[in-house]
C-alpha cells in the first residue's frame, strides 16, 4: 500500500519489524542463526490473529472439515511412503575454495569467491541432491535406525491418521483435515527475510473426495483460498493465481496452481492449492499394509479418496501482511506518518487507550480494562499525544481511545480512526457496540 513515490522495501520491513519488535532474528546475541526467525510481542499477535482466521474460516464454519494436531516427529517410514527420503531434494554445488554450499539453479546469486588466489571465480564441484529434510536422533543411542526428520511439511501426519480422524469423527467422504503447525527444511539459501527460512509455519488442509469430484473441488477450494486472502485486506493487484507447469510439479502433484503475492522481489508463492490424487493414500497403504480406501455406504463401492490441498505457508502470508500494510503518508509542511495499514481482522493491537495527562490514569485504565475483556487493547500514557498517536500507528492499531478532562464531566472519549485521522465523540459505555460493529464490518 506504500505511496507511489516511496515504494516499500524489504530494508523497510526489515528494520520497522526489529525496531518495533514484530520479527528479528533467533538466537540475535549470538550473531543470529540463518534460516531461524523469532517473533517478538507483535508479531506473534499478528501470527495468531492470521492462524485464527484460518482456523475460523476453514475448519470452525463448516461441517465437513475437522482439525488435528500431530506430533513433528513421525514414523521414519512416513516420509520413505511420502517419497519424500528419494525425492525432496534440490541440486547443489560445494565451492571448492570456500567451502560455501549453493543451489546449482541460483549459481547467478552466488556472489565472488572470497578464498581464491589471483580470482574471484568459485571452483564448483558437480552438482549432487541435497535432501532438505532436517534430521535428528531419538534416544542416547548412535543407532542408525533411530534417525528421524523434522516433518518437512505438515500434511503427511494427516494422511497417516485418515483413518482413525475418520472414524472418530464420524466423517464421510467428502471431507477434510486440517492442521496448522511447525514444518523444516534444510534449504541451502535461506533468503528474504523470512520468505524462504528453515523452520517455519504451514497451515494445510486436505480434503479427501471421491474420484469423480475432484476437479469441481479443486475449483471450490481455490476460489475459497483466494476470498480467504482478499478478506485479509490484499489488493486484488497484488494477488494471483498462477498454475504449475508439468516440469514444475512437485513429485506428488497433477494439477498445483500457487496463490502469489507482489513482494518487493518479484511475484513469489505464499500458498499452493495441489490435486495430491490419491498418491499418499496409496503409498501409506503399500508401506503401513493398513487399507486406507473407504466404502460407499449406499453404492458400497470401494476407492481410494483423492486429496485436494491447499497449503499456506503462515510466515510467508504474515510477511505479505506486513508488505501490504506498510504505508509513508506524506502530511504536507515537511510531515510525514509510517503507518501500518493492517486490516482491523489481524491488526496486532486493535485498540490504544491514551490519557491525556498522567492524572487521568485511573479512570483511563478502567476503559482499557473493560475493553481488554474484547480484544488486544494497549495502554501508553508516555510522551505528547501526537508522538503516541504515531507509535500507533506504525504498529497498525486501528483505533485509539483519548481520555482527556472533559471526559470526567461528559463521560465521553475522543475515538480517532488510524486511517482517516479522524476523531469522533463517544460515549464511554457505548465504545464495546462501536468497535464489535465496525470489526463485523471489517469481516
Ligand atoms: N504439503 C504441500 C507443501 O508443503 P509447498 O508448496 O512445498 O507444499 C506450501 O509448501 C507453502 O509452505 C508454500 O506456499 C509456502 O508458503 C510455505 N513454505 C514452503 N517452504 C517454505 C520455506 N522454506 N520458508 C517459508 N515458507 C515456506
Amino acid at each position: 500500500m506504500s505511496s507511489e513515490s516511496t515504494p516499500v522495501t524489504m530494508d523497510k520491513i526489515v528494520s520497522l519489524c526489529a525496531r518495533r519488535g514484530f520479527i528479528f532474528p533467533s538466537g540475535d546475541i549470538y550473531g543470529g542463526i540463518n534460516g531461524f526467525w523469532d517473533y517478538g510481542p507483535l508479531g506473534v499477535e499478528l501470527k495468531n490473529n492470521l492462524k485464527a482466521l484460518w482456523w475460523q474460516r476453514v475448519v470452525r464454519e463448516r461441517d465437513d472439515v475437522v482439525g488435528i494436531d500431530s506430533a513433528i516427529i513421525t514414523h521414519p517410514r512416513t516420509w520413505e511412503a511420502s517419497g519424500h527420503t528419494e525425492n525432496f531434494s534440490d541440486p547443489m554445488v560445494d565451492c571448492r575454495s570456500c567451502k560455501k554450499r549453493f543451489r546449482a539453479d541460483q549459481l547467478q546469486d552466488a556472489g565472488a569467491c572470497d578464498s581464491r588466489e589471483g580470482s574471484s571465480e568459485h571452483d564448483f564441484t558437480e552438482p549432487r541432491n541435497f535432501n532438505l529434510m532436517l534430521q535428528t536422533q531419538i534416544g542416547a543411542s548412535e543407532d542408525a535406525s533411530l534417525v528421524a526428520h523434522l516433518r518437512p511439511e505438515t500434511c503427511q501426519p494427516i494422511f497417516t491418521d485418515f483413518k482413525r480422524v475418520r472414524e472418530t469423527a464420524r466423517q464421510k467422504i467428502p471431507f477434510g483435515i486440517a492442521q496448522i503447525g511447525k514444518a523444516f527444511r534444510n534449504e541451502i539459501t535461506p533468503r528474504n527475510f523470512t520468505f524462504r527460512s528453515r523452520e517455519f509455519e504451514q497451515a494445510e488442509m486436505e480434503f479427501f473426495v471421491h474420484p469423480s469430484e475432484r476437479e469441481q473441488w479443486f475449483a471450490h477450494w481455490q476460489a475459497e483460498r483466494v476470498n480467504f486472502h482478499l478478506a485479509l485486506g490484499f489488493a486484488s493487484e497484488s494477488l494471483r493465481t498462477r498454475a504449475h507447469a508439468d516440469d514444475e510439479l512437485a513429485h506428488y502433484a497433477k494439477i498445483a496452481e500457487d496463490v502469489e503475492f507482489l513482494f518487493p522481489f518479484d511475484w513469489q508463492e505464499i500458498e499452493g492449492i495441489h490435486d495430491r490424487g490419491d498418491w499418499d493414500l496409496s503409498a501409506h497403504t503399500e508401506y503401513s499394509g493398513k487399507e486406507l480406501s473407504v466404502t460407499d455406504p449406499e453404492t458400497k463401492e470401494s476407492f481410494v479418496p483423492m486429496v485436494i490441498e491447499t497449503s499456506m505457508g503462515v510466515d510467508r502470508t504474515c510477511l505479505a501482511l506486513l508488505v501490504s500494510a506498510y504505508d509513508e503518508e506524506d502530511l504536507g509542511d515537511g510531515d510525514s506518518r509510517t503507518v501500518m495499514r493492517f486490516s482491523p481482522l489481524i491488526a496486532p493491537v486493535k485498540l490504544a487507550v491514551l490519557p491525556l495527562s498522567k492524572k487521568l490514569a485511573e479512570p483511563a485504565r478502567e476503559v482499557a480494562r473493560n475493553l481488554r475483556r474484547d480484544w488486544n487493547c494497549s495502554y501508553d500514557e508516555s510522551g505528547n499525544i501526537g508522538r503516541r498517536y504515531r507509535r500507533q500507528d506504525e504498529i497498525g492499531t486501528p483505533w485509539c481511545v483519548t481520555y482527556d478532562f472533559d471526559s470526567e464531566e461528559d463521560g465521553k472519549v475522543t475515538v480517532r480512526d488510524r486511517d482517516s485521522m479522524e476523531q469522533e465523540r463517544v460515549a464511554v459505555g457505548d465504545l464495546a457496540n462501536l468497535f464489535r460493529e465496525r470489526m463485523e464490518t471489517a469481516r
